[in-house]
């Protein structure tokens, strides 16, 4: 989605600015652009990639120590020059960037024109600068002021940056449900939509809150909430680094942060197994463990691949701690009428912690009294602040958009979650202990299934005529089915459909034929013989079958054309090992048929947007 970054200081802010757009690539856009300030206004854009903004700036020389600049992802007109930003106003003397959507914005949009403002684009965005503008004609109106101003006239989202020729000394930034970060340099302020931007220069960051906006100046930072009341905000920072956001060697961040797992799996779990007591020492759940007993049903919301881990921490938790369990799509959930009491807990589960729609579920539930928790991997995210506690996923930045490793360390923290929860409840000492060790051992499985990858490879160049495929699987392995389609789909734009094994007889069978091949996970688990007869389902109507199944199982051999292995593990933690070969399996796919499995068309890695 989109993306800011801004430099106020004493160097040259171009090439800062370039290169924190480069680190927001990773979020998926369609134009750049950037504004810097020296004694006048410039204003570079460019449709595409981050090269052909490069290529736009080639014949330019522009100095200067103040620049904002963004990347697009479209929402209100289509990808053009017109529509990226920075938005200026009608006299090129202020420029404004934006992520996020204004909903009132065709009702500004008329006013502002009658009062003689002159648009040049298609966009929500630029009602603002023009509001700007406009409240800037009030004597005495600092740009601070009149953005304040502005964005209590707004309804919708925004995290904003903005500054303006008569004010050269400062960038004025607000946010409301988009996020913004500042860092703090010396003799020198970032500010990014991601902190990715901008840890090459400073691991100093303040989080700024909804309702709150910040003026930026070479010396520092003044946070003040809409009614211009100060608020004090220290730094904290960042624990990761910018190597933790670099490809090291690999050729995609997709293929690098699977083979990051065994490690991201380690980091989840590490000080966390209790192994003696057969429990997890959750830190982050201290605060609230007394509740945490109490609560009589947990609702999880989460948005695709986090919901259908989400999925994986239901049956674990039905099965071993014994809690009513409602999986929900954040999406969904705001808009019904959810069922919450003084004992209900919904917890949302987020890599990016700024979904939009998981956000608003939370806010949502918190409204009617729940206790929120969050999985969630970005520290300091909006998720992770605005619910009751939380697990952290420790899995690092993911910049990949498909997830992988947020996925597989979600499973994990669900594990983790299974044990505390199930130890305040009737899970034994012995059952508790039997799943650390097996979870404990997972990293080292891991680590041996990504050694195979080139047998994936070989299955998925003999499969790459296949314009269609099933993803089967039940239980434990149904919502593996819909996040290895999900995969497939989002990488390597094969048509791919995941379903309960059990339901492709009540329909979807219709569609078997020679050229709909199918991946079946069929690992020797309770349900084993029930997803075998529907190998012997699809084979009978011709149907091509790749199993996923137990080493050592030959049986599987005869009546699948197909045969991926997987360590034997405690059925609940065989997600944590069948979800590699159909990582390996969409990544091959992707490369095999020319496409770049970092940069999916259509996508973005967070979505801020409803
Ligand atoms: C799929 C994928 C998305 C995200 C979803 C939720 O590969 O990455 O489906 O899982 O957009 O994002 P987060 O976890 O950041 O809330």
């Amino acid at each position: 989605m989109c993306g800011i970054v801004g430099y106020i200081g004493k160097r040259e802010a171009l090439p800062i600015l370039m290169d924190g757009l480069r680190r927001l690539e990773y979020r998926g856009y369609d134009s750049a652009g950037v504004a810097v300030l020296n004694g006048d206004l410039h204003v570079v854009k460019a449709v595409g990639k981050i090269a052909s903004l490069d290529q736009a700036l080639s014949d330019l020389t522009i100095p200067g120590t103040n620049g904002i600049a963004h990347t697009r992802w479209a929402t209100h007109g289509v990808p053009s020059e017109e529509n990226a930003h920075p938005h200026i106003d009608c006299h090129g003397k202020i420029a404004l960037v934006h992520n996020g959507i204004i909903e009132n914005y065709s009702e500004l949009r008329e006013s502002l024109k009658v009062a003689g403002h002159i648009f040049r684009s298609e966009t929500d965005t630029e009602v603002l600068v023009h509001l700007v503008e406009h409240l800037l004609n009030f004597p005495g109106t600092t740009l601070a002021d009149a953005v304040r101003s502005a964005v209590r006239r707004i309804r919708g989202t925004y995290g904003i940056a903005a500054f303006r020729l008569l004010e050269p000394e400062q960038i004025v930034v607000a946010r409301l449900g988009s996020p913004i970060v500042l860092g703090v340099g010396d003799g020198e302020m970032l500010v990014a939509s991601d902190a990715n931007a901008i840890i090459g220069h400073t691991r100093q960051v303040v989080f700024l809150d909804d309702g709150e906006m910040a003026v930026l100046t070479a010396d520092g930072y003044r946070v003040s909430s809409l009614d211009n009341l100060p608020v004090k905000k220290s730094p904290e920072q960042i624990d990761w680094n910018v190597e933790d956001a670099q490809k090291n060697g690999y050729a995609h961040f997709m293929l690098k942060e699977m083979h990051e797992q065994p490690e991201v799996m380690r980091n989840s779990t590490r000080g966390r197994l209790d192994v003696t007591n057969g429990n997890a020492i959750l830190g982050g759940l201290r605060d609230v463990a007394d509740r945490t007993r109490e609560i009589d049903r947990l609702i999880i919301v989460g948005c695709g691949s986090a919901y259908f881990a989400a999925q994986v921490g239901e049956y674990m938790l039905e099965e071993y701690a014994g809690i009513p369990v409602e999986v929900e799509l954040a999406s969904e959930f705001r808009y019904r009428k959810p069922i919450i009491t003084a004992r209900t807990a919904v917890l949302a589960v987020s890599q990016s912690g700024e979904t939009a729609d998981t956000l608003a579920a939370i806010r949502e539930a918190k409204m009617k009294g729940a206790l929120t928790l969050g999985i969630v991997n970005a520290v300091g995210s909006t998720i992770a602040r605005e619910t009751d506690a939380g697990v952290y996923n420790h899995a690092g930045p993911e910049m990949g958009v498909a997830s992988t490793k947020a996925f597989l360390s979600q499973a994990t923290v669900f594990a983790l979650l299974t044990l505390f929860l199930g130890r305040q409840r009737q899970m034994s000492v012995t059952t508790g202990t039997r799943i650390a060790e097996e979870l404990a051992r997972i990293p080292d499985l891991v680590a041996g299934l990504l050694a195979r990858q080139d047998e994936y490879r070989t299955v998925a160049e003999k499969y790459s005529w296949a314009k269609d495929f099933f993803y089967l699987g039940r239980k434990y392995c149904a919502p593996l089915a819909f996040e290895g389609a999900l995969k497939l789909k989002e990488v390597s734009y094969i048509h791919a459909e995941g379903y309960g094994a059990g339901e492709m007889k009540h329909g979807p069978i219709a569609l078997i034929d020679e050229t709909f091949p199918s991946i079946v996970l069929c690992p020797e688990d309770s349900v084993y013989e029930k997803t075998k007869s529907c190998i012997e389902e699809l084979r009978a109507r011709r149907g091509k079958v790749i199993a996923i199944t137990t080493e050592g199982n030959q049986e599987i051999r005869q009546i699948a054309d197909d045969v991926i292995f997987i360590p034997k593990t405690l059925e609940m933690l065989t997600p944590l090992l069948a979800i590699i070969p159909l990582q390996l399996f969409a990544y091959h796919m992707s490369v095999l048929r020319g496409f770049d499995p970092d940069r999916p068309r259509n996508l973005a890695k967070s979505v801020t947007v409803e």
